[in-house]
């Protein structure tokens, strides 16, 4: 059984991956690593934790012995590094955390590889996913992001992540490490945590709270649902070329207003209120600091060389979604009553 160490598993995207690959794959062992964090939680992995060829751990990438002792402990043969923090405000009021995980924890994630790898290093291979965000803002409408695209990261975030692209890319070309990469753009889908725009504007839809629209709500995301996010991943994985990028995207671009007043509608819908109702809970506040205008990803690669592309309208993919957290109004629930609920008062008190 070859052995694949995913970490992050207990996030948003993470957990949609390790159950792609514990359903798909009983041949692979999958060792969720994860620490925890606000942003992990188990319950989203309910579904398949006493799966045969599953095993969590806990534990921090930032913690350099316990990544050794680990890789010394299996053999894995590959990584797919999805453990990070992963919010841009929270970057904004603590940078710190992003260098210390995303670029010190890739750091000695590399190395524990590399140090176990060390007699079959080619016979391995590391996977880092990213963002879209490394390569900055777009303002011309015609204009998308490319592999090729210069990187110019913008927040504390995307700076955060393209340091991590870049340590990848120099252990692929400095000890010759087996590597992929991938850039995607916003993801969408269950379990996503609510301090991100569409589920924290279905939570305040819910509980009739009014909906914070930064700045004008002019600025641009493409969006694709998580579970193609999850197949490219599967893809990239098992076909990607050794040392290669791929960007991910939907082609699915969104003004935040327009996203906003179409989730509202929907909301209306769903819970028998009438039109217009969500809708007047819209509130413009101040705008984020340094906030990227647009993003946008071209993802003609993926499709030429690998034969991936999005299976869902967004329509289909956004009423999925919707479904899943008035079903699941517990998970919701449990995340706001709990620390979550300071966080949010602090970061939308005063803005
Ligand atoms: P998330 O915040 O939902 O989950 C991150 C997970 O990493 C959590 O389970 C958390 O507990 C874990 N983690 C954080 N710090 C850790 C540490 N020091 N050691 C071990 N585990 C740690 O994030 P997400 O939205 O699922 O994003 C996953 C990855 O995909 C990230 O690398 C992110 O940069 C990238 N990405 C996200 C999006 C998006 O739209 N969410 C888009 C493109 C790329
Ligand atoms: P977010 O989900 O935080 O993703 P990212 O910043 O990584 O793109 O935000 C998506 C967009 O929505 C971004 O332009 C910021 C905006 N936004 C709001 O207008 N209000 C909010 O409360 C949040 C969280 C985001």
């Amino acid at each position: 059984m070859k052995k694949i160490l995913i970490t992050g598993g207990a996030g948003f995207i993470g957990s949609h991956v390790v159950r792609r690959f514990v359903t798909t794959y009983p041949e692979y062992h999958i060792f969720n690593l994860d620490a925890l964090t606000y942003a992990g939680n188990l319950e989203n992995l309910r579904d398949i934790e006493n799966s045969a060829n599953y095993t969590f751990v806990k534990g921090d990438i930032v913690d350099a012995v316990f990544l050794d002792e680990l890789f010394s402990e299996h053999d894995f043969y590959g990584v797919i590094h999805l453990a990070a923090e992963s919010h841009v405000d929270r970057s904004i009021t603590d940078p710190m955390a992003f260098v210390m995980t995303n670029v010190i924890g890739t750091a000695n994630l590399l190395n524990a590889a590399k140090k176990s790898w060390k007699d079959n290093l080619a016979e391995h291979l590391f996977y880092h996913v990213s963002t879209d965000e490394v390569y900055g803002e777009l303002h011309d409408p015609n204009e998308f992001f490319l592999e090729t695209t210069k990187y110019d990261p913008r927040s504390p975030y995307s700076a955060s992540k393209a340091s991590s692209d870049h340590l990848v890319r120099a252990y692929h070309n400095t000890y010759k490490m087996p590597v992929v990469i991938s850039n995607c753009s916003n993801n969408y889908g269950p379990n996503h945590f609510p301090e991100k725009l569409i589920p924290l504007m279905i939570n305040n839809i819910l509980n009739n709270k009014p909906l914070p629209v930064y700045g004008k709500g002019e600025n641009i995301r493409d969006w694709l649902f998580v579970e193609d996010h999850a197949r490219a991943i599967d893809v990239i994985f098992h076909k990607g070329k050794n040392g290669e990028t791929y960007n991910i995207g939907g082609h699915n671009e969104w003004k935040n207003i327009d996203l906003v007043k179409l989730l509202c509608q929907i909301m209306d819908e769903k819970l028998n209120r009438p039109e217009g109702t969500s809708a007047r809970l819209i509130h413009y506040v101040t705008d984020r600091a340094g906030h990227d205008l647009r993003y946008a990803i071209d993802a003609t690669k993926l499709k030429t060389e690998l034969g991936w592309v999005p299976s869902l309208q967004f329509a289909e993919g956004l009423e999925k979604t919707v479904n899943w957290y008035l079903a699941n109004q517990e998970w919701l629930d449990n995340i706001t009553s709990g620390a979550y609920s300071h966080y949010y008062e602090e970061m939308y008190d005063g803005r």
